[in-house]
């Protein structure tokens, strides 16, 4: 089965494509390297052993797309490609609906002029808003509060119409939690530019020196210890999540939605924790205001993915902890 990979040299992206040709799928990549680098594919490659083909191609623009339709036939779609930073979504409302939701209507159009009509998206926990209650399922209701999280929200809406008049289009929702970790191979991971806004790579800035202490947005919330508690998942364990969508997406018709989450809920001072006993480090930090938006507690109830897609994560917070430390070392 030959697969497209959208945003393949990103993130969760990379780590998906190492799934993939480990499983004996075929791999094809478009992405326009605006938030990641060619190399990522020599490193793929390196990884398995197997080649890919990359296409440097934006969704916004429609034609630099066409030859990757034109030139292969795919079974199914892996839709990773978009802009996903929280604040600059607030700063640059635009920017995201244009590429995030602009760059998907391309996309869907390409998919439908060449037939193929098999999407697993990348969504997000951020659809739940503020969940009222924990661990959160599938059917808790959706709502959003800045425009990257709406950019998920609205693309879960229009993916779902399009299997409406067409009962050949097949779409898997992937609502995904908090990914950190690394391969490995410490050669794929997260390397955000500038300052980082997440946690985790935040917290490997200050293993390796770069940023002087961790700034903890707020100690006063009602969990254990009064840090944030999120549903941290090893990217890995992610990755492995989409080769089981495809299966799902390449079988069924219709809308199916899941959690990608462990299930486990940890707070900032956890991880921190963690993190400095499992990498002998330590995480110099201090108490800092919330940060707006933020939520008390997030954690998903998975046990809908592990049913229907045979799916659950496996790796721990150590080994999660302790990748994204090899990562950060060997990538400074
Ligand atoms: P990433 O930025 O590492 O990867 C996204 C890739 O998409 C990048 O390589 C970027 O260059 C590419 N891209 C962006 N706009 C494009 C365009 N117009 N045309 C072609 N390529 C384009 O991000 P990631 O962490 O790997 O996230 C992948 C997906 O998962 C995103 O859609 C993101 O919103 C979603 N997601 C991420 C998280 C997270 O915490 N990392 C959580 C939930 C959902
Ligand atoms: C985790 C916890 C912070 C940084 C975001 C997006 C979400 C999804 C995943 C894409 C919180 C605390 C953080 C720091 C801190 N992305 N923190 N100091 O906010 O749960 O989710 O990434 O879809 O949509 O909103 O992740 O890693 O930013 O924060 O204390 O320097 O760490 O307050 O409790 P978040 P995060």
């Amino acid at each position: 089965m030959k697969i497209l990979v959208t945003g393949g040299t990103g993130y969760i992206g990379s780590h998906t494509c190492v799934e993939l040709l480990q499983k004996g799928y075929e791999v094809v990549v478009f992405d326009n390297l605006y938030n990641s680098k060619r190399d990522v594919v020599d490193k793929i490659e390196k990884i398995t052993g197997k080649k890919i083909t990359f296409y440097k191609a934006d969704m916004l623009d429609k034609e630099s797309m066409r030859p990757v339709f034109a030139e292969h036939t795919f079974d199914a779609v892996i839709h990773f490609a978009g802009l996903k930073a929280v604040g600059e979504s607030v700063e640059k409302p635009l920017l995201y609906y244009k590429n995030n939701i602009a760059g998907t209507l391309n996309l869907c159009e390409m998919m439908n002029e060449y037939g193929c009509k098999k999407i697993i998206f990348s969504s997000s926990a951020t659809v739940y808003g503020s969940p009222e209650t924990v661990p959160i399922t599938e059917d808790f209701p959706l709502s959003t509060t800045n425009p990257y999280g709406s950019t998920k929200l609205m693309l879960e809406g229009i993916l779902s119409d399009l299997c409406v008049p067409d009962k050949e289009w097949s779409v898997v929702l992937l609502r995904y939690f908090n990914p950190i970790g690394a391969h490995e191979s410490g050669l794929l991971g997260e390397s955000p530019n500038g300052i980082p806004n997440n946690l985790m790579p935040y917290i490997m800035q200050v293993a390796v020196g770069k940023l002087p202490e961790l700034g903890v947005f707020g100690n006063d919330y009602d969990t254990p210890d009064g840090t944030g508690v999120r549903d941290y998942i090893h990217v890995v364990d992610l990755a492995k999540g989409h080769v089981n969508a495809v299966e799902k997406a390449t079988s069924a018709n219709g809308v199916n939605i899941y959690n990608l989450g462990t299930g486990n809920g940890y707070s900032v001072l956890d991880i921190v924790k963690v993190f400095e006993a499992a990498n002998g480090v330590t995480i110099p930090y201090s108490i800092k205001p919330r940060r707006a938006g933020d939520i008390a507690t997030c954690y998903a109830n998975p046990k809908k993915a592990k049913d229907e897609l045979g799916w659950e994560a496996k790796y721990d917070l150590q080994r999660m902890c302790e990748d994204s430390w090899r990562f950060a070392k060997m990538n400074q």
